[in-house]
């Protein structure tokens, strides 16, 4: 009884502090999201994103991004971002680099004074041209001429814009993690022999004196491997030490981030901002990949948008927010390499989101419910890629393949387009209509028209509506006349006769 009664009174001493525990836990889930504050890569290698414009308008009225990068200056792009208040960090082609730069450091060189002139001029600051980033990952590119050419360039950059009257804008350019020889554990951690006096010490003297930030892009997605797949992905893990800081890590972005910190402090430069302009991680990737999947993906951008807004910072660099652009807006199509690289995006090209990971203002990730989409083989997929589909989804895929056999619904037109097609769809519709189950090494599509009304070749029904014969008509002498091939006629006589393919 006295204990009974003690845990009572305890309980009821507790309950006050647990509902404000509990307030506390469900408004500091809400008040993050209210000030979230993220950036995205725009990249375009798809044939069927939306016009910048409604990609501009979407990113304002929908979400909580609020800035983007673009890989070039691409006008359309800048311009459809006018006032949004999206800021938009624009790119020089690396090409356009020597041409930049100057021989003196404070005097812009005829080549930085045209390149502003054309590709920021016209647009700002209508468009809020918050960045511009000379070149993307020069070092890694081993170009001596352009290694050579970047430092001068982005002083003379930086000089042709507030001789233009524009000193708001920054300039940097971004690095990937192969600029450090050494990056683990990050206290360690330097920039390559070579780099850090010639490049990296007057490049971070340019980002102290001007104020801009040291742009970096670090990859956990890049670097794990089965033993450190957590440790990448935010998720518990044993960690990595750090002896000479005595700090453990558990996280591999923030690891990457000290790193770099790590390597400018060892040349004097500690207090030069960080920000990071591409990191990210794949929702889909190749059958048996480890570590792709839509709770992947989630976990690592989920955590990463959290972490660099909580002004938490990291062990080395405590209470810094770091300007972060996740790669990427959308998933493109075009993206050669591994099924993975086409699924780096948080939104799909249909403005749905790939997955929820708390962008959508309003919350919820859920689109308004997108229409029936259905799987078909490209026109253009080789005879090996379309056999190779309906093997795997026949076999691995699990998808039921008697409807394409001889006798079966779908057997007509008995084509290797027409029947991959079906089983494509097939697999698709049964494996839950992610974009990425019907990737098939990019020999797949999504179409919006049901492929049972597609005209001939994906299905033998159309081949009746296009002729348009009434069924009474088979057999008749009048037929040859018609100069039908020999295929399509077969195909109509099995239609009239066994009725046709319907795709799932
Ligand atoms: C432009 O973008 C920068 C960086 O995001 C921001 O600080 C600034 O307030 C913006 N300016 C305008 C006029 O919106
Ligand atoms: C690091 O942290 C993890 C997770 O908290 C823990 O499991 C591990 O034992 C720690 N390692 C060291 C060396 O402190």
């Amino acid at each position: 009884m006295a204990a009974s009664g003690g845990l009572h009174t305890a309980l009821a001493k507790l309950l006050p502090a647990l509902v404000l525990v509990l307030q506390l836990v469900s408004f500091s889930s809400i008040t993050p999201a209210a000030a979230l504050s993220i950036g995205v890569n725009y990249g375009a290698n798809a044939d069927n994103l939306p016009p910048p414009a409604q990609v501009a308008a979407f990113l304002k009225e929908r979400t909580f991004i609020d800035r983007v990068k673009l890989f070039d200056a691409n006008p359309d792009m800048i311009r459809a971002f006018a006032g949004t208040g999206i800021s938009v960090m624009i790119t020089v082609p690396n090409g356009d680099i020597p041409s930049l730069a100057s021989r003196s450091p404070s005097r812009p060189s005829p080549g930085a004074v045209a390149w502003v002139a054309a590709h920021v001029a016209p647009f700002y600051p209508d468009t809020n041209i918050s960045l511009v980033a000379v070149g993307n990952e020069i070092l890694a590119t081993a170009d001596r001429n352009l290694i050579a050419h970047l430092v001068p360039a982005m002083r003379s950059l930086s000089a042709a814009l507030v001789a233009a009257g524009f000193p708001h804008i920054r300039v940097s350019t971004p690095h990937s993690l192969g600029i450090l020889s050494t990056s683990e554990p990050p206290s360690v951690a330097r920039f390559r022999r070579g780099y850090d006096r010639a490049v990296f010490a007057p490049m971070l003297d340019f980002h102290r004196r001007t104020r801009t930030p040291f742009l970096v892009n670090p990859y956990p997605y890049f670097g794990y491997s089965a033993r450190t797949l957590n440790y990448a992905l935010f998720r518990p893990n044993s960690g990595v030490f750090d002896p000479a800081t005595g700090v453990n890590y558990t996280n591999m972005f923030v690891a990457q981030l000290d790193a770099v910190h790590a390597a400018m402090r060892r040349l004097g430069y500690g207090d030069v901002e960080i920000a990071v302009g591409e990191t990210g991680w794949p929702s889909a990737g190749d059958p048996g990949q480890l570590g792709v999947s839509v709770e992947d993906a989630l976990s690592f951008n989920g955590n990463l948008i959290r972490l660099v807004n909580s002004g938490r910072g990291t062990p080395m660099m405590p209470g810094r927010k770091f300007e972060t652009y996740v790669f990427a807006l959308f998933n493109e199509n075009l993206k050669p390499g591994p099924t993975a690289e086409r699924y780096f995006g948080l939104f799909n090209a249909d403005l749905s989101p790939a997955y929820d990971v708390g962008l959508m203002r309003g919350g919820g990730g859920q689109p308004p419910a997108p229409g029936r989409k259905w799987c078909v083989a490209r026109a253009d997929a080789s005879a090996a890629a379309l056999q190779a589909n309906i093997d795997y989804a026949c076999g691995t895929g699990g998808a039921d393949c008697r409807a394409i056999q001889d006798g079966g619904a779908c057997f007509y037109p008995s084509t290797l387009l027409a029947h991959a097609s079906y089983i494509m769809n097939a697999y698709y519709q049964a494996a839950g209509r992610h974009d990425f189950n019907c990737d098939f090494a990019r020999t797949g599509v999504l179409t919006a028209v049901d492929p049972s009304k597609h005209p001939f070749p994906l299905c033998t029904r159309v081949t009746i509506h296009r002729f348009n014969f009434p069924v009474q008509w088979a057999g008749r002498s009048r037929f040859r006349k018609l100069r039908l091939d020999s295929a399509v006629m077969l195909d109509w006589f099995v239609v009239a006769g066994h009725g046709s393919c319907k795709f799932q």
